[in-house]
């Protein structure tokens, strides 16, 4: 089951949400400060920092801390340079390699941000197909992952999941 809804995602009680991280895996504003914030920013750093980095196109692991979502899968999507360098298999990757990861850990429910839509500059528009083709792609196979959320900060991000999604409802946070 996929699903669009509109809302904060640190607030999601599921398996594991992803991160729109930076290959430092530092930190930062956006999505990935208020992930941070909201874990409990000495404990995600601490184990950030263990981890070292994570290319663009990779996902990392760490536990949630104090988020109600009992892991974080850090997803580095691409800066977008204007579609020529490689952007779009680049984010394609984040999503499969999410779904690889939530997959290899049993994980029945995961969350996604709009990876690379915010300071990174990916348009939203060309970065939601690939979101919704590959995890599509990656739940038409064996998998324990039985629900995805996209979880949009905005109405307008939400509609063109829906739209997507091919009118699939918009609810409310589970
Ligand atoms: N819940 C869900 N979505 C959110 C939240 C939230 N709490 N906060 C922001 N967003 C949305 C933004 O509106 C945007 O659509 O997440 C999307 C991704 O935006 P960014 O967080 O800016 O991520 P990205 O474009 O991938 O840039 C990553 O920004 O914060 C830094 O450390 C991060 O350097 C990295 C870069």
């Amino acid at each position: 089951m996929i699903e669009a809804i509109e809302g904060d995602i640190t607030a999601l009680r599921v398996d594991a949400i992803v991160n729109a991280a930076n290959e430092r895996l530092a930190g930062g504003g956006g999505v990935d400060g208020a992930i941070h914030r909201a874990a409990g920013q000495r404990e995600l750093q601490a184990a950030c920092r263990a981890i070292g980095g994570c290319p663009t196109g990779e996902v990392r692991l760490t536990l949630g801390f104090r988020l109600p979502a009992g892991a974080i899968i850090h997803a580095v999507g691409p800066v977008w340079h204007g579609g020529g360098a490689g952007e779009e298999a680049l984010l394609a990757s984040c999503y499969r390699n999410a779904m690889a990861l939530a997959a290899e850990q049993g994980f029945a429910s995961l969350a996604f941000p709009a990876i690379s839509c915010g300071v990174y500059g990916f348009p939203a528009a060309r970065a939601v197909p690939i979101a919704v083709r590959e995890v599509r792609a990656a739940l038409a196979r064996p998998t324990p992952v039985e629900r995805v959320i996209f979880c949009c900060f905005d109405a307008a991000m939400a509609e063109l999941y829906r739209r997507e999604l091919g009118g699939a409802g918009l609810t409310s946070p589970p």
